[in-house]
């Protein structure tokens, strides 16, 4: 296992312009070819996790280098991650990816070497230990985002990239597996989801899913003396992917899934 390496006053910190993600199959991101790929993998995510998460990783991976160059080399640190998929992908690159985990269930049967049970709010790193850190659809599943945006801004060097995404409460996805009928209450979706499916609802509002807005994030985050905002775009979307996210409401519904690329500002 590589040891996370301290790289102190080490500044790259000239944002590099996006060049746009290949993925698997040489899509252009944002396409209509990649956003087909990406779909068609969600509808199978439930019976094929693997096959989806693989293309979901390789895709944000992708990402991340197209905003700031081949992670090889790299520490990443990836917080919330799950199972361990981007930790992967990133190590498959080269990168030395650590996974930090705050529940285990989450971790799954077989977690990436060395994965660490970790909460996002209190990570057991020290300050500017990261090139890259990055979250995945995990800021709407904590009660205090800027929080958690806070400590990853800290363990991220100087000029280190942060990569967040996360997907808000009004969009079409927003109630997770209750969606879209969190537009009519999240109570009433989650009794639904509870009387079609005969099981309770893994996210219950306020206790592990949050309503998380688009406007209240950029605003917030824009204010920051931490982070610069390097792009706001949409995740997914195959087209005008950062227009979506300039219509003030508009963008609430149509953005499905917020992706933020931070870049870390000297203390
Ligand atoms: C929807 S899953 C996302 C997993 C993975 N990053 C992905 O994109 O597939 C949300 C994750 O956030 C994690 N999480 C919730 N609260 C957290 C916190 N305070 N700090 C770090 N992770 C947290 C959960 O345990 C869960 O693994």
């Amino acid at each position: 296992m590589t040891r996370l390496r301290i790289r102190r006053g080490w500044s790259r910190s000239s944002p590099r312009p996006y060049r746009g993600a290949p993925v698997p199959g040489g899509f252009k991101d944002p396409s209509f070819q990649r956003s087909l790929a990406l779909f068609r993998a969600f509808r199978h995510e439930q019976d094929d996790p693997q096959t989806c998460y693989d293309l979901l990783a390789r895709d944000a991976v992708d990402q991340v280098e197209a905003y700031d160059g081949p992670v090889s080399g790299r520490t990443v640190v990836d917080v919330g991650g799950g199972g361990g998929y981007f930790t992967e992908e990133f190590r498959k690159r080269g990168a030395n990816a650590y996974l930090f985990e705050p529940d285990v269930h989450e971790l799954g049967e077989k977690p990436p070497d060395g994965a660490v049970i970790a909460d996002g709010y209190l990570l057991p790193l020290s300050d500017g230990v990261a090139d890259v850190t990055f979250s995945s659809n995990v800021l709407e599943h904590v009660a205090d985002p800027q929080t958690f945006l806070s400590e990853l801004a800290r363990v991220t060097r100087p000029g280190g990239l942060i990569y967040v995404s996360f997907t808000n409460w009004l969009s079409p996805w927003g109630g997770h597996e209750w969606a879209p009928w969190h537009y009519f209450g999240a109570e009433r979706a989650r009794a639904r989801y509870r009387r079609r499916t005969g099981k309770p609802a893994k996210h219950t509002l306020g206790e592990n899913l949050f309503a998380v807005h688009i406007g209240t994030t950029l605003r917030q985050v824009r204010a920051r003396d931490d982070v610069t905002v390097v792009s706001a775009r949409s995740r997914y979307w195959p087209f005008l992917a950062e227009t979506v996210v300039k219509a003030p409401g508009i963008r609430e519904v149509a953005t499905w899934n917020l992706l933020l690329i931070l870049r870390r500002c000297p203390p």
